[in-house]
């Protein structure tokens, strides 16, 4: 295709070329909707991880999101409303990151050639970001979606019954690996790009970023692979009693006493 026609089909005949704020826009909109999501994610390894310290504790992580401490009862439906927030902002991020891909053979060629050519650590771990970002559109939407419709199915044995017996720790073990090293990476990218925590020395800086990012992702990945194993271990224990919701010891109704064999019939309780 020559030149000319390529101008004709790319602005066509009715526009003419100008500046335009947009992609800046756009630029910004990626980068703030990617850290809150990156943010979010933190938050959600720390909350899921609860497991570590005991069924309890993640128990009441659970119902602390369903407003069971303010409300008296639990409103699973806040947990909706909050996994409808992510999916907006995972399809507003995921929209806006499909304008970086390579769209045709043409422009993959050139990315590759540019990446052999210069050998620079950043321009390979736009490629990683760009793979794992593709892998999480079908990974993350399947675990949201799950999360937006059956908000009140989570605790100590409905996840872990979900990660053992509804066999979900494949799809679990993928993405835990994708979404820390794309969050990892795409935060560390964030920091080069507005400039944070830049001192004098711009290439000493970079390294310190570099090695934190590898810090976060190593640590969130082992933090990770350890609670999906308490879910796996609890889920495989639970396994004959799949779909039996969790309760506390002190939520139990305690069994009724025995009451003393002299006891006159008439003065016992009503069986519960
Ligand atoms: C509001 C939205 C979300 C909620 C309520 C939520 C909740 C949970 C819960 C309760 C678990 C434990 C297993 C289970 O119950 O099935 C879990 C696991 C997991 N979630 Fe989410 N999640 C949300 C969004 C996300 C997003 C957006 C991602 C990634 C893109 C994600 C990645 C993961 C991963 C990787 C695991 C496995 C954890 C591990 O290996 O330790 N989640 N999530």
């Amino acid at each position: 295709m020559s030149g000319a026609s390529r101008v004709i089909a790319g602005v066509g005949l009715a526009d003419r070329p100008r500046k335009s704020r947009w992609p800046a826009r756009l630029d910004l909109a990626q980068s703030v909707s990617g850290l809150a999501l990156a943010l979010f994610m933190w938050g959600h390894m720390f909350f899921v991880s609860s497991i570590l310290v005991s069924a309890d504790v993640m128990w009441a992580v659970t119902r602390a999101f369903e407003g069971y401490f303010v409300f008296g009862r639990p409103f699973p439906g806040i947990v909706s409303a909050i996994a409808a927030v992510v999916v907006a902002l995972v399809v507003l991020h995921a929209g806006l990151a499909m304008r970086k891909f390579p769209a045709n053979y043409e422009q993959y060629r050139a990315f590759v050639g540019h990446r052999r050519l210069l050998r620079h650590e950043d321009t390979t771990l736009w490629w990683v970001q760009a793979l794992t970002g593709f892998a999480l559109f079908f990974l993350a939407t399947v675990h949201l979606y799950q999360m937006l419709m059956h908000p009140g199915n989570i605790g100590p044995y409905e996840s872990s019954d979900r990660v053992w017996t509804g066999r979900w720790w494949p799809i679990y073990l993928v993405m835990l690996f994708c979404v820390e090293l794309h969050g990892g990476i795409g935060l560390y990218r964030l920091a080069v790009k507005w400039g944070w925590f830049e001192g004098s020395d711009t290439r000493a800086s970079r390294r310190r970023l570099r090695q934190a990012k590898w810090v976060a992702t190593t640590f969130f990945v082992v933090l990770g692979l350890l609670t999906l194993a308490a879910y796996l271990r609890i889920g495989y224990a639970h396994r004959a009693e799949a779909g039996v919701p969790y309760t506390p010891a002190w939520l139990q109704r305690p069994p009724a006493a025995e009451p003393p064999f002299w006891w006159p019939s008439w003065l016992q309780e009503a069986p519960r």
